[in-house]
């Protein structure tokens, strides 16, 4: 288990998933760029989701509405009144922090630290010898002091929490006057809502039924970090399954049985990392009848949200259909009954889905795999369906025929897989490489495969090889 998020930020940057957005502009806070792996990874987990959630069932049907969405839609759905956080600013350095994120992460753990550090230099004790006691003093000193205090300048001038909507604002058109604003849209919910009767009539579906879709949404968060975790630009995979009031309470349970399936068995996170929590009545949102996060254990700060479930009952529709005047009521032929369907609605962000499965698979051997080398090697153990690359293909030299034939091998292979061709450096260091970015197979070239025709696959997670011909790689390669 990881205790901090450090590694992974680390790898992300030097191996290409991730870079901060206009970095050699000094950044841009809560926007990150996918790099070459990132991109792979991501679209990897995307095509994985809609398998799984959209074309593998009769009962659900994909879309892909718009960015930008008219005022009318989210002042319809609540969210130009009340999609907003509570912000606390200090009155002498003005930073800006979500007040009900104060006590929370990161800003409970910077406290406990600093102070436990206080603490223990104060009795004369070791950083690296953190006491029960120490710990516990901290936390005390935390719960009396820390809400006052300012934890960029120390002082203690925060002025009343007031009210900060999130939304990204703009004008569509020349004009710009109150008829002219739009959003970048906060969750990709709002459009399906707003097709639920086009996809309805075309696609000629019956309750129970589901659109999801995949796509950007955009918040100005008050506190972002922990890498991809909180941003203010990211994608969303959403689903919106419709169903007859009073059959909605099994509907979110099977919800919540396909997503955790999802997570285990496709995409391989431990079933120890993850654990469900189920909102209290007093903190749910004002559509909701009952929220569902799937919880990770992150390396900072423990279980946080990693993919939401929620009953928004029929609010959205009935919203839309009050607002826009249309009727969004859906009539069941065989019971002859006309109702507006309650929504279950399983919501994951993509980039945290992301960060969550490399912190989920990544391992470091400090003595080497073997135990025995001394030297730190570091392996990706991601699920095969959804590695970035999924074959390296590596002549043992370049020389005597082996790159060509090397290289006629990775040509081959990559017209239906992500491979990669490596002929630089030792072996052991090439398959290091690809270990570290959790690249499934090696295949390796040697000089008995100018004699026979086989070459050598490498398991990534078991480390052995088997020689295999070239004719029966592919049916080898499994994901
Ligand atoms: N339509 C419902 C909705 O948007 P949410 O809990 O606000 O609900 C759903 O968001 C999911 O989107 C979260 O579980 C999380 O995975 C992801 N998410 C939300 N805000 C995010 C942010 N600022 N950065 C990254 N991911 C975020």
């Amino acid at each position: 288990m990881l205790e901090s998020l450090d590694p992974i930020v680390n790898l992300m940057k030097r191996r290409g998933f991730l870079f901060q957005s206009a970095e050699i502009y000094g950044g841009a806070g809560g926007i990150l760029d996918l790099g070459p792996l990132g991109v792979e990874l991501n679209n990897n987990i995307k095509q994985l989701w809609w398998q799984r959630f959209i074309r593998q069932r009769d009962d659900m049907v994909g879309l892909d509405s718009a960015i930008l969405t008219p005022y009318a839609v989210l002042k319809a759905s609540g969210h130009v009144d009340s999609f907003s956080d509570p912000l606390i600013e200090c009155g002498n350095c003005h930073i800006r922090l979500r007040a009900d994120h104060y006590m929370d992460e990161p800003n409970r753990d910077m406290w406990i630290i600093r102070w436990r550090d206080e603490a223990m230099k104060n009795r004369g004790i070791g950083e690296k010898k953190a006491t029960e006691e120490a710990n516990q003093a901290a936390i005390k000193l935390f719960e009396e002091k820390a809400p006052l205090v300012c934890p960029n300048c120390g002082e203690q001038k925060y002025g009343e929490p007031r009210q900060f909507n999130m939304m990204f604002q703009t004008n569509m058109g020349a004009v710009v006057n109150e008829g002219s604003v739009a959003y970048l849209r906060p969750e990709t919910c709002q459009g399906i809502f707003v097709n639920f009767k086009n996809v309805l009539d075309t696609s000629r579906r019956k309750v129970p039924f589901g659109i999801g879709q995949i796509g950007k949404a955009f918040r100005n968060e008050i506190t972002i970090g922990n890498s991809l975790f909180r941003v203010r630009e990211f994608e969303q995979a959403e689903i919106e399954y419709f169903v007859k009031p009073g059959e909605d309470a099994a509907a979110h349970d099977a919800w919540l049985d396909a997503i955790e399936a999802f997570l285990w068995n496709d995409i391989g996170i431990a079933k120890e990392n993850l654990h469900r929590l189920e909102h209290p009545k007093e903190s749910l949102s004002h559509y909701s009848s009952r929220t569902v996060d799937i919880e990770y254990n992150y390396p900072f700060g423990g279980f946080a949200e990693l993919w939401g479930c929620a009953n928004r009952t029929d609010y959205d529709l009935k919203q839309h259909q009050e607002h826009s005047g249309k009727d969004m009521t859906y009539f069941d032929e065989e019971t002859r009954e006309r109702y507006i369907p309650y929504v279950i609605e399983p919501s994951v962000g993509l980039g945290r889905l992301m960060l969550t499965i490399l912190v989920d698979a990544y391992k470091e051997y400090p003595q080497g795999r073997d135990g025995k080398s001394g030297e730190m090697e570091t392996v990706l153990h991601i699920s095969k369906k959804i590695a970035p690359v999924k074959v390296a293909v590596l002549p043992l030299m370049k020389k005597d025929g082996m790159g060509e034939k090397a290289r006629e091998i990775h040509e081959q292979l990559k017209q239906t897989l992500a491979s990669q061709y490596d002929e630089s450096g030792a072996i052991g260091r090439r398959y290091r490489r690809q270990d570290e970015i959790g690249t499934p197979y090696c295949v390796t070239v040697d000089y008995q495969t100018l004699e026979d025709g086989t070459v050598t696959v490498r398991d990534r997670d078991s480390m052995e090889q088997n020689r295999v011909k070239i004719e029966d790689l592919e049916k080898t390669l499994i994901f």
